[in-house]
C-alpha cells in the first residue's frame, strides 16, 4: 500500500489557468476574477454527491461533517472548509454553485463546481475493460462536458464564451486518487494494474488541460509545467 501515497502525490494537481488580468481590477496586485470553474473528486466537492443518487445519504452527510466551519453537514468530505474554498474567499468571490445543485444560468453566474466525491479520471467503461469497478458513475470526461453545457448556458457565442472565459478562474483539483483505489477495492489490488492505468490518468487530466488551453489562448502557456 506504500504505492497509493505516491501515487497521489503524483495525481495531486494544482492549476490556475489566468485569463488576462481584468483591467479594472487588479487592485491587490493580483487578476480579478469574476467566477471560479472547478474540477476533481471529494477533495474539492462542495456539494455534488450529496445530490448525486448513488452516494447521497453517504457519511459525509451527517455529523462531525461540518462541525468545525458550516456547523452542519454541508456536502463537503471534510469538517471543515476545503481548499477550493480558501481560495474562493481569498479572491472575495462567492463560491461556485455546485453542478449538480443549479439549472439556469443565473444559478451559474458566480461559476460551477463539477467536482463529485467518488469521481474518477478514467470513464467507468475504461475501468470496467480493465475489471475495475468505479461506483461512482462520474469521470473527467462527464465534468468537461458538464462545463460544456454550463458554457453554453452562459452564452452560447464562441466570442462571449471567451469573455466569459478570460475572467474566470480553473480549478483542476485532486483527480486519479479514487481510479487507483478502486484497483486495490474492485479490481485485482496488483501493484501492475495500478501501474497501467498512470499514462491513461495522466493523459485525462492532460485532456482537460488542452480543453483550457483552446479556451485560454493568451496566457495559459506559463502556468502548467506538463512533464
Ligand atoms: C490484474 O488485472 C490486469 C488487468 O486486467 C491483468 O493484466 C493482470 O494479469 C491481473 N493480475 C492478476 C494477478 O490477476
Ligand atoms: C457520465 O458519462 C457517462 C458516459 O457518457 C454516462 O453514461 C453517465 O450517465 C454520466 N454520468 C452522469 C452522472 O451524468
Amino acid at each position: 500500500m506504500a504505492l497509493l501515497p505516491r501515487l497521489l502525490l503524483v495525481a495531486l494537481l494544482l492549476v490556475a489557468v489566468t485569463g488576462e488580468a481584468d483591467a479594472g481590477g487588479a487592485g491587490h496586485g493580483q487578476a480579478r476574477y469574476d467566477r471560479v470553474f472547478s474540477f476533481g473528486d471529494s477533495l474539492t466537492d462542495t456539494g455534488n454527491s450529496a445530490i448525486l443518487p448513488v452516494t447521497a445519504g453517504g457519511p459525509f452527510t451527517n455529523p462531525p461533517y461540518g462541525q468545525t466551519h458550516f456547523g452542519r453537514p454541508n456536502g463537503r468530505a471534510s469538517d471543515g472548509r476545503l481548499v477550493i474554498d480558501f481560495i474562493v474567499e481569498s479572491l472575495g468571490l462567492p463560491p461556485p454553485t455546485p453542478y449538480l445543485a443549479g439549472k439556469t444560468a443565473v444559478d451559474f453566474l458566480h461559476g460551477a463546481n463539477f467536482a463529485v466525491g467518488g469521481a474518477t479520471a478514467l470513464d467507468p467503461a475504461f475501468l470496467q475493460s480493465r475489471g475495475i469497478t468505479s461506483f461512482v458513475p462520474v469521470s473527467l470526461s462527464n465534468q468537461t462536458s458538464w462545463f460544456n453545457g454550463v458554457l453554453q448556458l452562459l452564452d452560447s457565442t464562441g466570442n462571449g464564451q471567451r469573455k466569459i472565459m478570460a475572467s474566470s478562474l480553473l480549478y483542476l483539483g485532486e483527480i486519479g486518487f479514487n481510479d487507483y483505489s478502486f484497483v486495490a477495492v474492485f479490481g485485482n489490488g496488483t501493484v501492475g494494474l495500478a501501474q497501467s492505468l498512470v499514462p491513461h490518468i495522466v493523459g485525462a487530466i492532460r485532456s482537460v488541460l488542452t480543453v483550457s488551453r483552446v479556451l485560454w489562448p493568451v496566457n495559459s502557456a506559463d502556468h502548467t509545467h506538463p512533464s
